[in-house]
């Protein structure tokens, strides 16, 4: 019998979308206002989800203080206030769409969560824009 046990949280962070390699009308045209070369914010939302066997002992799939922690850790320490651009790693050379930043957040947690369970990442950039990633 598995159950999905979740997790919200929240970061707020810059980000600019664009390419090196395309012309100002080019980029704009694709990336409207995310392109706007003075970086803009974001209020993410982020849901975590792990799915699994309920432990028969402690009642759990997951301790959420557990999930919690990881989550503050691996992901609002890393990405909470900062410019995505400039200061992640990971988008220096990849494109920081809320896409991107869902399979980095996974990547990230996915290290820390027994094999045994299943890992689903959402994340909402803006209230009504959301994407999901679960490997
Ligand atoms: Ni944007």
């Amino acid at each position: 019998m598995k159950v999905k046990v979740s997790r919200k949280a929240h970061f707020n962070a810059a980000h600019r979308l664009y390419r090196k390699d395309w012309d100002d009308s080019k980029n704009t045209e694709i990336f409207g206002k995310c392109n706007n070369p003075n970086f803009h914010g974001h209020n993410y939302e982020l849901v975590v989800s792990v799915t699994g066997e309920i432990d028969a002992e402690t009642g759990f799939v997951m301790d959420m203080k557990v999930l919690k922690d990881l989550i503050k850790v691996e992901i609002e320490d890393y990405l909470d206030h900062k410019n995505l651009n400039i200061e992640v790693e990971e988008f220096k050379s990849l494109n920081p769409t809320a896409e991107n930043i869902a399979v980095i957040i996974w990547k990230k947690l996915r290290q820390h969560i027994t094999k045994a369970h299943d890992l689903e990442v959402v994340l909402y950039e803006t209230p009504r824009n959301f994407v999901t990633f679960s490997g």
